[in-house]
């Protein structure tokens, strides 16, 4: 029997206050999530249960109980407070998925400190364009990426502390420190920080279509929605062995890649190696992992290399499959029916969420392509893109808006109020996307409003990419776009006019595809530069990136009213 049983019973009077119930939270109370996720655990009565099962990407396996997380994360918070971090400073967590990222996570928050995870990929610039706006005062690596961070770390005042986890011998410099988290002392018992709701928890940045990237700021109520989204949704069972195969550097391996499960007191499995179809059914089949939550891309992936790699595996232990980041197409509903016996569930949110908002629910029929419903608690609408108005016709698009008021909402863009005052409009929150609802209340994704390109998943910012071109010195003007593509969705193009005296050719482009290189992370990198004499803009000068997208799908350009004439 799935946790949340009946949808419509649950939505007939649902109330938060039912997951404080369940966490033991009554308003005022401290509520540290670090807490939650170790302690709590342990004083159930599961001290002794598996509570991480991390395999590295040679098969090399490391088992810890909840005892262990709490111990560890004690230790952890222990080291951070003796070498002077403040409550309320930024602690950045910028490593691999190792043990260390996981419980890591969990000592910051026990001290007090703000966590700040970001993915171990970044290379200089989307590195430091990050600490610096976060103005993040320690941050916790691994050895390898020690020459990523001295490149920046002079022009990071804030940055006092860079905290190294596997340093052995390695020579350090003055502000890097070791700290070997199974070799230290273990700290048994641990002052937690007396957190309160809205004490700031989690810091992820996310990309808009302006600006650099905007640090959306979590706090510890949050712990009321994503436990129980965790239950119900992903019905989590005292018994499954979960797999989260995303990065805690993006907020689905925080929320349900650590606080979600450790707060059901759930056993978690990570592994710690890039995709491989083969590797991945092995990992499932290994640990008899029963739970999964992953991303189209991955299942896209896994759809290429076909069903017969998946009848070489017994996968017979799973039993609950889900989905996020970017639109489940019905043909990987229907794949994972044939190729698992059972479907993906597609769960839409975001980052500024915190939580699943819109979801396909276990024993409710899933509609192949559909998000689903909203979660109970959430009050989800379309708005008419003119009047943001909620439509009420059946099928006709319009933007995805949510009512403000649920735990896990953020409470503010980092130094930005202005970026999050503009995501409400008539007393809604804007997600900026665009979906219809049927006459059953399942809600079909359309697209974004906004020029935000998601590939594979993480959302990119054309502004980033078009910064780090503007940079060099051939070119005039430049406009990062989506382009579609089958694995990824989408992934990043950009359209580059050179500047009177540069001549188009092809060591120019690779020559700028290796100075944004170093700027960029990885993901934001362009598959693609197609060099034009001018870029289409409006009367004002802003370039019109949908008609460029347009041209991309191959779709119509709609109003081109406002463009310029040349
Ligand atoms: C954006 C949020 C929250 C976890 C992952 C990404 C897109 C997310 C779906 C879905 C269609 C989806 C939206 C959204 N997105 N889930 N099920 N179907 N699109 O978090 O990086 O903040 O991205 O991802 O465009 O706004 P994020």
């Amino acid at each position: 029997m799935s946790h949340i049983g009946s949808y419509e019973n649950r939505i007939k009077d649902f109330n938060w206050s039912l997951s404080e119930q369940e966490l033991g939270y009554k308003a005022g109370d401290k509520i540290n999530i670090g807490w939650y996720c170790s302690d709590r655990i342990c004083k159930l009565g599961k001290a002794g249960k598996k509570a991480l099962i991390w395999e590295d990407f040679q098969g090399n396996v490391k088992e810890y109980t909840y005892d262990d997380i709490r111990v560890l994360s004690n230790t952890i918070a222990d080291y951070l407070q003796k070498r002077g971090i403040q409550t309320g400073q930024r602690v950045c967590l910028f490593m691999d998925r190792i043990p260390e990222l996981y419980i890591g996570f969990i000592g910051v928050l026990k001290m007090g400190g703000i966590v700040q995870p970001l993915f171990s990929a970044f290379r200089e610039e989307s590195l430091f364009t990050r600490l610096n706006n976060a103005e993040t005062t320690a941050i916790i690596t691994q050895k390898k990426l020690l020459p990523t961070i001295r490149k920046i770390r002079d022009q990071l005042p804030a940055l006092q502390h860079i905290i190294v986890v596997d340093a052995g011998d390695a020579p350090l410099k003055e502000r890097e420190v070791p700290m070997n988290m199974e070799g230290m002392p273990r700290v048994e018992q641990f002052d937690v920080f007396s957190s309160t709701a809205e004490t700031p928890s989690v810091l992820h940045y996310t990309s808009g279509t302006t600006g650099q990237p905007k640090g959306a700021q979590h706090v510890h109520y949050s712990l009321i929605s994503q436990y129980l989204t965790s239950k119900w949704v992903l019905d989590l069972q005292d018994n499954d062995i979960y797999w989260c195969n995303a990065d805690p550097g993006w907020v689905t391996g925080t929320s349900y890649g650590i606080i979600g499960p450790w707060s059901n007191g759930i056993t978690q499995a990570v592994l710690d190696s890039g995709f491989n179809a083969d590797r991945w059914y092995s990992f499932i089949e290994k640990h008899r992992i029963t739970n999964w939550y992953s991303a189209p891309t991955a299942i896209r992936l896994l759809m290429k290399e076909g069903t017969e790699l998946v009848r070489k595996h017994d996968l017979s232990c799973l039993r609950h499959l889900s989905s996020v980041g970017e639109p489940l197409n019905a043909e990987a509903v229907i794949w994972s029916q044939e190729a698992f016996g059972k479907p993906f569930h597609d769960t839409y949110w975001q980052t500024e969420t915190g939580c699943i908002v819109v979801s396909n629910y276990p024993g409710m029929p899933v509609k192949p392509g559909s998000m689903g419903k909203p979660f109970p608690g959430i009050t989800a609408t379309v708005l008419d893109m003119k009047t943001y108005e909620p439509i009420n016709d059946v099928g006709k698009v319009g933007l995805i808006a949510l009512r403000p008021g649920w735990p896990s909402m953020i409470r503010c863009y980092w130094n930005n109020p202005e970026g999050y005052k503009n995501k409400f409009k008539n007393g809604w929150y804007l997600t900026g996307d665009r979906s219809s609802i049927d006459k059953e209340g399942y809600f079909w994704f359309v697209g974004r409003d906004d020029d935000v390109i998601n590939t594979g998943g993480h959302l990119v910012g054309p502004f980033e990419i078009e910064s780090a071109l503007l940079e060099h010195p051939a070119v005039a003007e430049s406009a990062a776009v989506a382009k579609p593509d089958k694995v990824n969705m989408e992934v990043v193009k950009a359209f580059v006019a050179l500047k009177p005296g540069y001549d188009v050719n092809e060591d120019l482009e690779l020559e700028i595809m290796n100075f944004i290189r170093k700027r960029l992370s990885p993901l934001a990198m362009p598959q693609e530069i197609e060099f034009v004499k001018s870029l289409p803009k409006t009367r004002s000068g802003k370039i019109m990136r949908r008609v460029l997208r347009a041209q991309e799908f191959g779709e119509p350009i709609g109003d081109i009213s406002t463009l310029e004439n040349d």
